[in-house]
């Protein structure tokens, strides 16, 4: 059976407490943790800084899943490189044609990254096919990026299943990650159609029962 990861989103978290949310979620036994950046240009207001990831990193050995929502992708891979993120996540929508993706991939695997691309709801899932064997993710998003806390656009799930046939069709190693709406109803259904990665940030930071509704999303997508 294929393994489920939960990647927390941090944009969820109490900003007062950053040791205190990555502690308990270190606990949880997590794998990923799933960073979120944004720009005035891309989305229209900014997340999280530089310096933010720098206070976040240092506190745990967990992978550094960063996902950059920005019009400038190069910029941001490369000073997130340097401060040690393991994946980065750029926007399809962000590169103004296929040359310039396939560029940014090469330049972001020179800096010793792991590259995922994304695209947003309205984003056809065929454009971003011919990509897949040439990143390490693909990051179906499941709401518009901006936010946390909104509801889940089912249109992922049949992008989540066009990447998984073609993925498996070409016995490639891409990673497929959903980030959106996601609680223990929709994750089941997103890795059922085939993801690998669940990103969930509004469901489980806030909440006193982590630790429940994670096991609950993990077992729900086991049975
Ligand atoms: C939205 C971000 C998400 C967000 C998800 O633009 O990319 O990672 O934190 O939040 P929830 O899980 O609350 O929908
Ligand atoms: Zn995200």
């Amino acid at each position: 059976m294929r393994k489920v990861y939960v990647a927390p989103s941090l944009l969820a978290m109490d900003k007062n407490d950053y040791k205190g949310e990555i502690d308990k979620i270190i606990k949880l036994g997590v794998k990923y943790i799933h960073f979120d950046v944004m720009d005035e240009e891309f989305i229209g207001h900014t997340s999280f800084s530089f310096d933010d990831f720098k206070r976040v990193e240092k506190l745990h050995n967990q992978i550094n899943d960063v996902h950059i929502m920005v019009a400038h992708p190069y910029e941001f891979a490369k000073e997130y490189s340097k401060l040690g993120a393991d994946i980065v996540t750029f926007h399809y929508e962000a590169l103004k044609d296929d040359v310039s993706v396939v560029d940014l991939i090469e330049a972001m695997k020179k800096m010793n990254l792991k590259v995922g691309i994304s695209i947003k709801p309205k984003t056809d899932v065929n454009r971003i096919l011919s990509f897949l064997p040439f990143v390490d993710l693909v990051l179906i998003m499941s709401v518009e990026p901006g936010l946390g806390g909104q509801s889940f656009i089912p249109n992922a799930l049949d992008k989540i299943r066009a990447c998984r046939d073609y993925i498996d069709k070409n016995n490639l190693k891409c990673l497929v990650e959903v980030d959106g709406g996601i609680n223990d109803v929709t994750g089941v259904s997103c890795y059922k159609a085939g993801a690998d990665i669940l990103v969930a940030g509004s469901y489980l930071f806030g909440h006193e029962d982590i630790k429940e509704r994670y096991n609950k999303l993990i077992e729900g997508c086991n049975k």
